[in-house]
């Protein structure tokens, strides 16, 4: 397939005040044509009208109430508390962000990063936050070449520069009301007094224990005399709190500059790793357009590079908007699901990486002619071997990183998925700082055709390069129609963009979150060429029909995924949110 140089966009990065790229499509919906609307009775046409002005004076004020559903019960309670105090949901997500940060290290923290998609009830400005960690200014396309095995993925030289703290101190100083200081009150609180942690902690801690114990701050930490430990060990981040309250007190020069930034470089120099204090300085947040598109009446708002996670998802959709998916039996639509994805994920390895060094064909990926010509080759029945699409390898992964959904009541809107990359990072806390870090670096195609921790294979687009952005999956999504809108999103590695596009299609059949967060989960992405399934993803009949379609189905022996999501269904102005029954979140309304 040829690589036609189409740009309608040279870069994602926005200036703050320019209105949204919209690179959405209409797609036909079955039976809402021009014909339906030309015959319909006049009441009939009046009442509708009627209520998209009801919807929009409510739209305009807001739910008056406010959810928040996140990874963890402390975690949602830091956001309601910092509600309470007058802060609207980018004061909260500030909280929640924080509190994960010290309850959940396993997933998120300073030492990561993570993309933030926001909108602003009172003007409607719709951004993503892209605090992705970069990678360092000495870094290289071959410096994994003779490293050590394993040196993307442990200690200090698989680390990015960390990009939450910066996020956090934007998302207050532009988009919030209340100062550092209170927002990241509850986190501090957590760190310095400590809490005890949960099953989920104490499962993902046990692969990670080797890692840890290579760096004596992470192991005084994070675990129990040089041990694993078990849930209900007291975890205190007497360090980590004081990092929290230099960034409270003195906002981005409280981690990228003074004695923080010093204490990094050097843990991270005395560790074996790269960094330098102008690594620090040049962090930079931007803020970009998210990419927009449709979906059989839905309008869609998700991650634009350097996640893949929103182009990978709206192509997928833009395949399946040529299907009646409704009419068609269970293993034929997910026959149809598997070879969109295959299709989309095939791209991601293609053409996506950090839009300020590669120029990516996005115009043509997310086009309907370019879904048309994907669909043209997708036989109903039988699966295409993945060779068969063009060559451009197999997966672990766990559910770290992180998601958090917010709606406050003003009709604010925050999905934010964070991440430190594998569980614990890269296992390395530099002294004194108490900032687990990650190991993110993983994330770029570290050596051709070598697949990461996910088994993705990238291409040049997302080879090493100095202060470049690594490839995401991180899916952070608003799902909109005239009555409801939708807030979520989930960790789980590159499966990140199979999940949510299981709950968008889910939320188009008219379900509510706790079903999208419920839904029985499969993946397919491109290489390797198998269908992977929760223990209960496919029923027996899926199974057998996917077979007989010649698909490879490989069960994966854990339910997969932490997704936290919430509606805001305009018609009776009710909040509804709902976390993932396969991780210890907890979602409330209130
Ligand atoms: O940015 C990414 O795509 C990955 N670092 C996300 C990692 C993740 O979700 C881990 N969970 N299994």
């Amino acid at each position: 397939m040829g690589f036609i140089r189409v740009l309608p966009i040279e870069s994602t990065a926005m200036p703050e005040s320019s209105s949204d790229l919209d690179l959405s499509h209409p797609s036909p919906r079955p039976g809402a044509g021009s014909k339906g609307w030309r015959y319909a009775p006049a009441a009939f046409v009046k009442a509708l009208l009627l209520a998209f002005v009801v919807c929009a004076v409510q739209a305009a004020e807001g739910p008056g109430h406010a959810a928040i559903a996140s990874a963890h019960p402390l975690a949602t309670r830091a956001g309601f508390e910092v509600l309470d105090q007058g802060g609207n949901a980018f004061d909260a997500a500030v909280a929640v962000s924080a509190a994960l940060a010290v309850v959940e290290p396993q997933g998120s923290g300073l030492g990561g990063g993570g993309f933030w998609l926001l909108r602003r009830a009172e003007d409607g400005k719709t951004v993503i936050l892209d605090g992705r960690e970069t990678a360092p200014l000495t870094a290289g396309p071959d410096m994994y070449r003779d490293a050590r095995p394993g040196a993307s993925l442990d200690g200090p030289l698989a680390a990015g520069i960390p990009g939450l703290p910066a996020a956090l101190v934007h998302l207050a100083e532009h988009f919030g009301r209340l100062p550092l200081e209170k927002s990241l009150a509850p986190a501090i609180r957590h760190a310095e007094t400590g809490f005890a942690v949960g099953e989920r902690y104490a499962v993902a801690v046990k692969p990670r224990v080797a890692a840890l114990q290579g760096s004596p701050a992470a192991s005084a930490i994070f675990l129990d005399h040089y041990a694993a430990p078990r849930a209900g060990f007291l975890l205190v981040q007497k360090d980590l709190a004081e990092t929290l309250r230099r960034i409270a007190r003195e906002g981005r020069a409280g981690f990228y500059g003074g004695s923080t930034a010093q204490r990094l470089v050097q843990g991270v120099r005395a560790g074996g790793g790269i960094w330098q204090g102008a690594d620090l300085e040049r962090y930079s947040v931007m803020e970009r357009f998210p990419l927009r598109g449709r979906y059989r009446g839905i309008s869609i708002s998700s991650a634009a590079p350097p996640s893949s996670g929103g182009t990978v998802l709206l192509e997928a959709l833009n395949i399946l908007s040529g299907y009646d998916l409704a009419r068609l039996d269970g293993a034929a639509r997910k026959h149809l699901v598997i070879e969109a994805e295959r299709r989309a994920y095939r791209d991601r390895d293609l053409y996506l990486g950090d839009p300020a060094f590669v120029r990516m064909p996005l115009g043509r990926l997310l086009s309907p002619a370019y879904a048309a010509g994907l669909r043209s080759s997708i036989r109903l029945d039988r699966a295409l071997p993945s060779a068969a699409l063009g060559a451009v390898a197999p997966s672990r992964q766990g559910d770290n990183t992180t998601h958090f959904s917010i709606v406050d009541k003003d009709g604010n809107l925050v999905a934010a998925t964070l991440s430190v990359n594998n569980a614990f990072g890269s296992g390395f806390v530099p002294a004194g700082t108490g900032v687990l870090l990650n190991d993110e670096m993983d994330d770029f195609a570290t050596a051709p055709g070598q697949p990461n921790s996910y088994g993705l294979v990238g291409g040049a687009a997302n080879a090493i390069a100095p202060g470049k952005r690594m490839l995401s999956s991180m899916t952070p999504t608003f799902l909109e129609t005239p009555e409801r809108v939708a807030v979520l999103g989930t960790p789980g590695g590159s499966r990140i963009i199979s999940m949510v596009l299981l709950a968008v299609l889910d939320f188009a059949e008219g379900h509510g979150p706790e079903s999208w967060v419920s839904v029985g989960r499969f993946h397919h992405q491109y290489l390797p060429d198998a269908v992977e399934y929760e223990p209960d993803g496919l029923s027996r009949e899926d199974i057998r029909g996917l077979e007989k379609l010649g698909h490879t189905l490989q069960k994966v022996p854990y339910r997969y995924g932490d997704m936290q999501a919430v509606q805001w269904d305009k018609r009776g102005n009710r909040l509804s949110a709902a976390s993932d029954p396969r991780g210890e979140g907890w979602a409330e309304v209130k």
